[in-house]
């Protein structure tokens, strides 16, 4: 028999989002459902999925074991969101309305605003304090159904700040059930006192900041801004080359607003991912349906910039390219970490069909983190990541807008939200 000290009973639907990952062309659309489903779990694993009668056949519930009954409720694994700029302090909503009055994100980037305005507020604020934001991101984040998530730096820019913000983000994942992936950015942007010296900058990271950060732990991935009037494909390159060199894995924030060629480099350098791919070009879609590298949309971006241009997610699936949805939540082009939206998103704005959206953002998205041993899907051997939702079938994920479903979310097989509410929140 089975052994368990977790035992979730009766869900009305369960989607395991299991099979071969990562999932691409037609295997997006399966999300393994289980009717009437019961799950077990031991040490934080998976040991069970199936019916009441195989349940009461193959497993042994251990005394005192935790029992979650779940009813008419709908259950899929946590969400993964594999591109979030957690660490930030300061928000921007001045330079959202300047938007609102026509000026383009990029026009405002060029004058100082953007990136760089988030970099002078988050190096004036403490490490304790960016551990306390983070915190309370990570709670909003558990109850809004997300489980696993990525933190990146790079709004610190220098060795200090740099150092910083991971500091920050390790110190807030010492406390919070969420399991966070560190990534260090440091290639986000040139900073102000780098302008117009930004071979010294590139010096800075690849000699100072990359061996630091390897040296303490910080970060298991490497991720860069390759854009027009930021890192050009040759400067990314020499980065990625550095990154690679030092051990990190690689991400590359590719083909956002201008396609400099960022899909096929991630694509040609085994990166884990490449992620926007707004302005993708035909070969960038043809190079990541080619490869390994995870294809990770942020359709949060062209909402949040009110840009005409999407990401081409079905000539992606089409081709057979690995799609994840992430939300980059950051405070200037995406200020929700809410990957229920960034679903609906992906079917309302990038035409993903809702089975599609939500493998994207589970199982493969925790492709695009390497941790597809790990979470992502409900399958033995994973973590019992469980998120319940208060609806009456799956598809009211998408179809039912504005509303917050989530009753109870086990994390390792604990129950961290319980009726909506966190068991302990952290502040
Ligand atoms: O992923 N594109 C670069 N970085 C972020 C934006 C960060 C910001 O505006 O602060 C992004 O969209
Ligand atoms: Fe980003």
């Amino acid at each position: 028999m089975i052994q368990a000290d977790c035992v979730v009973a009766g869900c009305r639907e369960l989607l395991t989002c299991g099979g071969p990952l990562p999932k691409r062309g037609r295997a997006l659309q399966d999300v393994g459902l289980v009717e009437k489903a019961w799950i077990a779990g031991r040490g934080g694993r998976v040991v069970f999925v199936g019916t009441e009668g195989e349940f009461r056949r193959a497993v042994e519930v251990e005394e005192g074991a935790v029992r979650v009954e779940a009813e008419g409720l709908v259950g899929l694994p946590g969400f993964v969101d594999s591109h979030n700029h957690l660490p930030f302090a300061g928000t921007r909503e001045r330079e959202f309305s300047l938007r609102l009055q026509g000026w383009t994100y990029r026009e405002l980037a060029a004058q100082g605003m953007g990136i760089r305005s988030t970099v002078r507020a988050t190096r004036l604020a403490g490490r304790e304090e960016l551990a306390e934001m983070c915190l309370r991101r990570l709670d909003e984040m558990l109850l809004t159904g997300t489980t696993t998530t990525e933190a990146k730096s790079g709004y610190g820019l220098n060795l200090a700040d740099e150092l910083k913000q991971l500091e920050a983000v390790k110190s807030a994942a010492e406390r919070h059930p969420m399991t966070i992936i560190p990534t260090f950015m440091g290639a986000h942007e040139v900073p102000d006192e780098y302008r117009d010296r930004k071979e010294a900058y590139l010096d800075l990271l690849i000699h100072t900041v990359l061996p630091a950060v390897r040296d303490q732990g910080l970060a298991r991935f490497f991720d860069v801004f390759c854009e027009e009037g930021v890192f050009s494909l040759e400067e990314t390159e020499r980065l990625v080359a550095a990154g690679r060199a030092a051990g990190f894995g690689v991400k590359i924030h590719a083909d956002e607003f201008v396609p400099l060629g960022g899909a096929e480099l991630a694509a040609r350098v085994g990166a884990a991912s490449a992620d926007h791919l707004i302005a993708a070009t035909e070969a960038g879609i043809r190079a990541l349906a080619a490869s390994d590298t995870v294809a990770a949309l942020l359709p949060n971006v062209s909402f949040f910039l009110m840009q005409d241009k999407k990401a081409p997610a079905r000539r992606l699936i089409e081709e057979g390219a690995a799609v994840a949805l992430a939300s980059d939540f950051n405070p200037g082009s995406s200020m929700t970490s809410n990957m229920q939206f960034v679903v609906q998103l992906g079917v309302y704005l990038l035409r993903m069909g809702i089975e599609e959206a939500l493998n994207a953002a589970t199982a493969n998205a925790a492709v695009a983190l390497c941790l597809q041993d790990e979470v992502g899907t409900l399958e033995p051997g994973k973590r019992l990541d469980l998120v319940l939702y208060d609806i009456p079938s799956y598809a009211f994920l998408v179809y039912r807008l504005g509303s917050n479903p989530v009753r109870h979310v086990l994390k390792n097989g604990a129950a961290v939200v319980r009726d909506g509410r966190l068991v302990r929140p952290s502040l």
